[in-house]
Parts: structure tokens; sequence; C-alpha cells
């Protein structure tokens, strides 16, 4: 079987990374979920105070970006990667809503963009990858042989995310989530630097009344076609 590269973008809590993730599977292909890449940047700029604190100081971010070392590392028991940052492993911490409510803040920093575009191509070379974010089809991977743009109604995303939260033991509201998810699908698609945005080419796909398995199904038809 071929290698190409599978670009899936979208809103906010779509579901792109469960199904990238068992896409990837199916294919034998790597995943790379590159939110995980801003949220530990995110991290690191909330943890030397750069960030959410009671001034933001996002140029100190930018100086400090050589000392940012992103890794994902396979998990043989989960059967995925995790993020590490600095050697350590983070992939609670950035899941949580005070990473969350920072992220997108960030990720409108184009010297943090040209960063993980960089590192994202990168670990593309070699074709065989299945990546998602937000610009993965229009600036990291224009190219991509598949390209897919996940929707879904804020209601049912937020609704998603917060079960998502629960089960992982947060203490959330539903509306604090909602909010969330709505403030981020707003600063990413308006940020000044590669906004979120479908790729011409590439096909739009609503899961609001769509259970995983049917997803999957139509998604992994859809690339064996162009593989
Ligand atoms: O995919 P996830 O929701 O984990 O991404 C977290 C945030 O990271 C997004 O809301 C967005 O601000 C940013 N992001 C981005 N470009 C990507 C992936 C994520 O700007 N390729």
């Amino acid at each position: 079987m071929g290698k190409i590269i599978i670009a899936i973008d979208g809103y906010s809590s779509t579901g792109k990374s469960t199904i990238a993730k068992q896409l990837a599977k199916a294919l034998n292909y790597i995943y790379v979920d590159t939110g995980a890449m801003y949220r530990a940047v995110t991290l690191f700029a909330m943890r030397h105070g750069f960030i959410g604190g009671e001034k933001d100081d996002l140029e100190k971010l930018v100086q400090s970006l050589p000392q940012v070392d992103l890794k994902f590392v396979y998990n043989k028991s989960l059967g995925f990667s995790e993020m590490y940052l600095n050697g350590e492993n983070v992939e609670n911490e950035i899941r949580a809503l005070p990473v969350s409510r920072q992220v997108s803040k960030i990720a409108t920093l184009e010297q943090v963009r040209i960063k993980l575009v960089q590192m994202q191509q990168k670990m593309g070379e070699d074709k065989g990858i299945v990546m998602d974010g937000r610009d993965i089809g229009t600036v990291v991977f224009p190219e991509a042989e598949f390209k897919i743009f996940m929707t879904a109604s804020p209601e049912t995303r937020a609704f998603r995310r917060y079960k998502e939260l629960l089960d992982r033991g947060e203490k959330v509201s539903y509306e604090e989530v909602l909010k969330n998810v709505q403030t981020r699908d707003y600063v990413d698609s308006h940020r000044e630097f590669s906004p979120l945005r479908k790729a011409p080419d590439a096909i739009e796909f609503d899961n609001s009344d769509m259970g995983l398995k049917e997803q999957l199904e139509r998604i992994h038809n859809f690339a064996l076609r162009k593989i």
C-alpha cells in the first residue's frame, strides 16, 4: 500500500483526534496531534509566568522558545504517543481546562507557529502520516493527498468535551466548557497567522449526528480511495 499524507482540520472538540488516531491505526500510519504541541508550549509559558498571571509577557516566551523541547513518545500499553515537554510527560496537564483557556492566545504567535510547523513538516517527510490540527491542510501540508475538515455544532462539541473532562475527574460546568469551545473557535478563525480555514480541496465532514463507528468507516473508505 502506498503512503500518503492525511490532514484532518476543524473546530475544537469535533473528535478529530479520536478519528485521526483510529484511522492511523487502521492504515498503520503515524498519528500526530498538533494541538498537543501548542498545548505543551502553553504549559511552558504558564509555568514560567509568561501567561496566565497578572500580565502576559509573550515577548519573553518568544525569546525562550529555543528552551522548549517537545517530543512525542510512543506508549506501548496505551497504543498511542504522549507529549513530553523538556523530558517530562505532560499528557494529562495539557488537556486540562487551565491550558485550554490559554492555548489559543499562544497559537496566535507567529514565532510559535513557525517553530511547530517546521517540526510537523519534518515528521511528515516520509508520508504515511495522519496529522490533525487547524492549519494542516492549508499551511503545514497544502499538498496533502487527503484532507478532511471536521465540523459539528458548538453545543454538540461542548457536550462531548464536558463528558470527557468529567470522566477524567475534572470539576467543570457545561457552560464554561461551551464558552471555552466558542472562544477558541473565534480566536482560531480570526487570527492573523494561519487562521482556521477549510482548504478548498478538503472534504467537509459534519459529525453532529454521527457515531464514531460510522465516521471511521466513511473516512477510512475515502482514504483508501486516495492511497
Ligand atoms: O486540537 P486542540 O483542541 O487540542 O488544539 C488546542 C489549540 O491549539 C486550538 O484551539 C488552537 O488554538 C491551537 N492549534 C493551532 N493549530 C494547530 C493545532 C492546534 O492553532 N495545528
